[in-house]
């Protein structure tokens, strides 16, 4: 196990880049499953999460090679069995259901475990499924799915207590690629990683209209063929990225290989808070405000501020001027890093699915634990501007997702050392 040990104080500046999204590249590489032909992907991110995808993409079969950040799959002959000891590891790989039925008519996968960050059903997308015409089995902890009579298109409303499902929008557009007739999702999810999905399917002959608002149609086609295909940049290490600037950088610090418009929500709320922030191109550079002060953040579906930058932001508040509120409204249960942050000096208290910050707070360096992806970066985040040494263990949580982060601060002026805990 490895922790991180960051030392705080120091300013960044200069030009940090973004690298591929994470969770565009998770369906996308399970959809390489939907033919047997071969696929290119770029800019596929090297983190755990990619590479857990690919290891269960080669154990049901399919040809797996990997360089550069491009991927090529070739998936020609595939099982329906998915392998537990990888699956269980990542909640992402429910997305295996979709491809696999529409392929083989049938898969079996294991249940996702438990995550920190709440209660994380999938009963929408078995709902959808069956909707389809699969019959499901939920035995011994795994999903057992089968599809007598072949998939038939079906009109399905997606939308769950807690608003439209990103993963299950993608599970039941790769589904309905290959099913027969007409699809029509109502409810579905608008974040950009699912638009990427599409344009993906999209190019591999999927038919599929109105992806990016709530209402998406899926044609079914006979079979969908190779393709190559470059994955979006990851707006939630974007995010993490401006918000870095605004802790820690006392010049100008550029983010590069952005797209704008995925990332309104954050930059808007930096706006609120008295950052500068300019886009030219594909770059926002930030310039930390001379006294700047919180806000008030309440996360929605896309194009509302994403539930995946909460934390990141939450960082931010405990630094600036007033009372801040953070509200959850999709993971509720989502405030692990509260305690952690309160352990450095921070005044935050959490009221049910909100955190109420007082700032601004003169953090301290202390050890700390990382308890999941989002939580991991808001306390390297929080480091940045601490006093003296922070230790951050389990930083395997913060690899699942955010390729090379240490490097990537450390080229833009942070101190850190990553070591064996
Ligand atoms: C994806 C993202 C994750 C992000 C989340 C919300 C990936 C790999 N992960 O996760 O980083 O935080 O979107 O933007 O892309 N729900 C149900 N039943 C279901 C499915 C979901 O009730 O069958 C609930 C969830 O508990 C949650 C809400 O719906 O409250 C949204 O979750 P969902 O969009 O499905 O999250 P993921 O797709 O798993």
């Amino acid at each position: 196990m490895e922790k991180l040990i960051v030392t705080g104080g120091t300013s960044l500046r200069g030009t940090i880049n973004v690298s591929g999204s994470k969770n565009a590249s998770l369906p996308i590489l399970a959809a390489t499953l939907l033919t047997d032909e071969q696929c290119v992907i770029r800019r596929v991110p090297d983190v755990s999460d990619t590479n857990y995808m690919l290891q269960i993409l080669s154990k049901l079969g399919a040809e797996v090679e990997r360089a550069s950040g491009n991927v090529i799959v070739a998936a020609k002959d595939v099982s329906h069995e998915t392998p537990y000891d990888i699956v269980r590891k990542m909640r992402a790989s429910v997305c295996m259901m979709g491809p696999l039925v529409a392929r083989l008519g049938k898969a079996d996968v294991s249940l996702p475990g438990g995550c920190v960050i709440g209660d994380r059903p999938i009963d929408l997308h078995l709902r959808a499924l069956q909707e389809l015409g699969a019959v499901i089995d939920v035995k011994g902890g795994d999903v057992v799915i089968r599809v007598p009579d072949g998939l038939k298109g079906a009109e399905i409303n997606l939308r769950g207590k807690f608003g439209p499902t990103v993963l299950g929008t993608a599970n039941l557009m790769m589904a309905a690629t290959l099913a027969d007739g007409l699809t029509i999702i109502e409810g579905a999810a608008a974040e950009p990683e699912v638009v990427d999905l599409a344009d993906f399917l999209g190019k591999m002959g999927a038919k599929i209209q109105g992806a990016g608002t709530r209402r998406i149609e899926i044609e079914g086609v006979e079979s969908l063929h190779g393709v190559e295909h470059t994955i979006i940049p990851d707006r939630i290490e974007a995010g993490t990225f401006l918000v870095a600037a605004a802790i820690a950088a006392e010049e100008r610090m550029t983010v590069n290989r952005i797209q704008p418009s995925h990332l309104t929500a954050v930059i808007d709320t930096l706006k609120a808070c008295g950052h500068a922030v300019e886009i030219e191109g594909q770059k926002a550079h930030v310039t930390r405000g001379a006294q700047p002060r919180g806000t008030k953040i309440r996360t929605g579906p896309f194009p509302e501020f994403p539930t995946d930058m909460q934390a990141q932001m939450t960082a931010l508040f405990i630094v600036s001027e007033g009372i801040s509120t953070v509200t959850d409204t999709i993971f509720p249960e989502r405030f692990m890093h509260v305690p952690e942050l309160q352990r450095m000096g921070a005044r935050i208290e959490r009221q049910g699915n909100m955190a109420i910050v007082e700032g601004p707070s003169e953090l301290t360096g202390a050890p700390v634990m990382a308890s999941d992806l989002r939580a991991s970066a808001t306390l390297v985040l929080a480091a940045l501007r601490a006093k003296g040494e922070t230790v951050i263990n389990r930083l395997y949580h913060i690899d699942r997702g955010y390729e090379h982060i240490d490097e990537k601060l450390m080229g833009v002026g942070a101190q850190m050392v990553r070591a064996r805990a």
